[in-house]
Order: C-alpha cells, then structure tokens, then sequence
C-alpha cells in the first residue's frame, strides 16, 4: 500500500490526477472504475483541465462507475448518471458508448448486476479503480456486513449513509433507500486501486480501515489485502494515520 499525505484538498486532487494520466497515456483505452460524491469533483476538475490544455485523450477510455440509486431516472439531477455527465463527461472527448454506469430504473436489476459484472470482464476488467470512503467505511455502497466475495448487487443503504447523502437533496426523505454498487469482490479485482479520503471527518474511519482489523464491518478495510493500493490523503483525513 502507498499512501500519499497532501497538505489540501486541491494538492489531493492535482496528485490524483497526475496518476489518472499516466495510467491513460500507458493505456488509451484503459478501464477506468469511476465514483461520486463529494471527494472526487476535485479529480475531475483537474482531469478537465488536462484534457482542455493537455489534449489529454478520453477517445478510447472505457469506465465503469461503482454506483447508483435504484430509481433515479439518468436525467435525475441527483442521480450518478447526471453527476457524471455533468461533472466530468460532457467537458471531455470521452464515447458515450463506452461510458457504463449501473441503471437504476432497471427492470430486472438483479438481471442488470449480471450484466453489468459481464460488461466489466468482456473488456478485460478494470484496470484503475477510483475509490472514496464513507463514513462507516463503505466502498461503493457495500455498507458494514456485506460479504468480501460480494459482486455487483442491490443494497439497502446505511442510515449514515442516507444521513450524509441527505446534503445532495432537499431532505433526508428523498435519499433513495437502495442502490446498486458493484461487489467488494468486483472491487478487489480491479487490477489497482485509488482512494481518495478528505477532511476531518473521515480521519478515524479511514484509520480503522487502513491500519485496523480486516472485518466486513469495516468494508474498506479488505483493501489492506490488495496488492496495488494507493491512498490519497489530506493532512487533515491523515490526522490519526500512524505513518
Ligand atoms: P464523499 O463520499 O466523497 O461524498 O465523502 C464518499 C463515499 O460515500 O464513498
């Protein structure tokens, strides 16, 4: 595992973005696994602006990202989809077809998980996975208890999970209570991964999952068992690392 301290949250995101780019430029159509919230917009950013000043080249890139809602139309403004149409794919040269996000108005979803667990192994598996960490140490949405073997499936979310989530809507109410996320399985087989972790308020789930117990309760923490790890952080999230 390496772990990289930076002194912001703008330094995390430049240092993420560096090793995006080096993974598209040894690989153009690289399989990129992608995630939401709050922790990666910065990544995005800065991967925009490489691809406005850089030319750096989307043409041939393939992703999937981690999560949805179940229910959230793709136009839903708090949807994944949206998100990430929004925030990173309208701005670069990326093909819509090889863009794959979990549909969360799927008719048969357990239908879709297959599906979509196939479309990730036909274009030879992922081979950089973003990654960010909830507060109760979720990865994806593979809250406390789900199985390391798990592959891409529906969850009932956590009520941290739909507390913390409750900032991107009008009220707690309307967090949806279920998503699809891929499996900690699917996860762990990315061929390297690389989690994102900002602010004060990750600093003690962050410790627990990095240096602590190897436990479903804590999901993150099967990532101590990966072989090609890197973790980014700001010196505040790093603020109980012992390093
Ligand atoms: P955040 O979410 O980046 O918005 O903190 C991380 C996560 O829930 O995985």
């Amino acid at each position: 595992m390496q772990i990289i301290i930076t002194k912001n949250y703008e330094e995390l995101s430049k240092e993420a973005a560096k090793i995006v780019r080096t993974r598209i430029l040894e690989k153009p159509n690289l399989v990129l696994g992608l995630a939401t919230g709050s922790t990666p917009l910065g990544l995005y950013q800065a991967l925009i602006k490489m691809h406005q000043q850089e030319n750096l080249d989307f043409r041939e890139a393939r992703t999937f990202n981690l999560d949805e809602y179940v229910g959230l139309a793709p136009d839903h403004p708090q949807s994944y989809n949206y998100y990430m149409r929004e925030n990173l794919f309208k701005h670069i040269n990326i093909k819509k077809e090889n863009v794959f996000i979990p549909k969360g108005i799927a008719e048969n979803i357990e239908e879709f998980c297959q599906q979509y667990e196939y479309g990730i192994k036909k274009r030879g598996g992922i081979d950089l996975q973003i990654l960010g960490i909830g507060r109760d140490g979720h990865i994806g949405f593979n809250e406390p208890g789900t199985s390391f073997t798990s592959r891409t499936h529906i969850v009932n979310l956590d009520s941290v999970t739909i507390e913390d989530n409750a900032r991107f809507f009008n009220n707690e109410s309307e967090v949806p209570r279920r998503a699809i996320t891929m499996g900690i399985g699917t996860i762990m087989e990315a061929k390297e991964c690389l989690m994102l972790v900002s602010g004060a308020y990750k600093t003690e789930i962050i410790a627990r999952a990095l240096q602590g117990q190897i436990t479903e309760k804590v999901p993150a923490s099967v990532l101590q068992k990966h072989p090609n790890l890197t973790v980014i952080l700001d010196e505040e999230a790093a603020n109980r690392l012992e390093v």
